[in-house]
């Protein structure tokens, strides 16, 4: 459990509250009064909560539904000043430099999606010196110093991807060659979803993985890399993991370039569940979709205010997500997915 007291933060609470209740006093609006209500936007701006998003940026699907989640939840409205930082292509130096300018400003918490899952430990102990707590969004840190930062909120990687792994066992009985195209090294949630698949596939000697290689979240390199791959094998490869949707997309490509038919002589399974991974479920190009839900903020909002509130928070906050397996359930969820 962590017990996170920041006088910043329960400063910034008083004041938004202290600011709201002299706006009711000079607002009147009382009952037996009969004088018309003050409006409180003409009286003085409210004291928002300020928050720091030191955020990954333009990456794909899923980083655009997460991070627009994000920025409508801290809204104005809600009592948040949300100052949104992206990454400069990807780079960590510019979130370190974000980082360290959100600790200098004193914003009144900050919001981490790391690009990198090392290099974190001299920011994070800058900010625990200026009493500014973390949280950690999606996105762990290497090493794993649950000192540094007060929760982290994301869906459970291992678990999604054992999700994967005991999908593919069970459809799959007979095994066969298999691949997998990673996220970019370094990367926490990569080291996750391998550690998850392994620790069902490494028991499995039905299976034999002949391949594995960073496709970088991306569709063309999930083409490129499949299409090396399936080269190399002679087209002998009857199972695709992909960790992420686009890679996945790519993947199809290349299969049916490569005169396969996707769902039949090789299945692929991806991670996220955005908008066209479930299409291409529904459309049999896909095997497996295990959802990586994106849309947390209410939860990340929740622990922003508890935390500023004092409150104690344990040091993982698991966001639920689910799967589908099959053309019927992708085309059942289709019309309700958000992202
Ligand atoms: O950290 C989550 C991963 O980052 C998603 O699975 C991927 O699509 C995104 O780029």
């Amino acid at each position: 459990m962590r017990v996170t007291t920041t006088v910043r933060g329960l400063l910034a609470l008083a004041s938004a509250g202290l600011l709201a209740l002299s706006l009711t006093a000079c607002g009147g609006g009382s009952t037996t009064g009969g004088t018309s209500a003050g409006t409180t936007e003409g009286s003085a701006a409210a004291t928002l909560t300020t928050v720091g998003f030191v955020a990954v940026g333009p990456e794909g699907d899923w980083r655009k539904a997460n991070e627009q989640n994000m920025q409508d939840t801290f809204s104005k409205d809600a009592g948040f000043d949300l100052k949104y930082a992206p990454a400069t292509n990807l780079d960590q130096k510019s979130q370190i430099d974000a980082f360290t300018s959100f600790v200098d400003s004193g914003v009144d918490i900050i919001l981490l999606s790391a690009t990198e899952g090392s290099g974190w430990e001299d920011s994070l102990k800058k900010a625990q010196e200026a009493e500014i707590p973390v949280i950690l969004i999606d996105r762990g840190i290497e090493p794993d110093d649950t000192s540094l930062y007060v929760t982290r909120i994301a869906p459970n990687n291992v678990n999604v991807a054992k999700s994967v792994a005991e999908w593919a066992v069970k459809d799959m009985p007979k095994g066969g060659n298999y691949i997998v195209l990673e996220g970019p090294a370094g990367v926490g949630v990569v080291n996750e979803r391998n550690q998850g698949f392994d620790s069902v596939f490494s028991s499995q000697s039905q299976w034999k993985k002949v391949g594995a290689q960073t496709a970088n979240w991306k569709t063309d390199e999930g083409k490129s890399v499949t299409e090396t791959l399936l080269k190399a094998n002679k087209n002998d490869i009857q199972f695709i993991f992909a960790q992420n949707d686009e890679m996945g997309l790519g993947a199809i490509q290349a299969v049916q370039e490569a005169g396969l038919t996707p769902g039949k002589d090789v299945k692929i399974a991806t991670i996220d569940g955005t908008k066209n991974a479930v299409q291409a479920l529904a459309d049999g190009k896909l095997s497996f979709v295990a959802e990586y839900n994106p849309l947390f903020g209410e939860t990340a909002l929740d622990a922003v205010k508890k935390t500023l509130a004092g409150e104690k928070l344990d040091s993982y906050i698991e966001v639920p997500s689910t799967t589908f397996d099959s053309p019927e359930a992708a085309k059942a969820a289709l019309p309700n997915r958000k992202y």
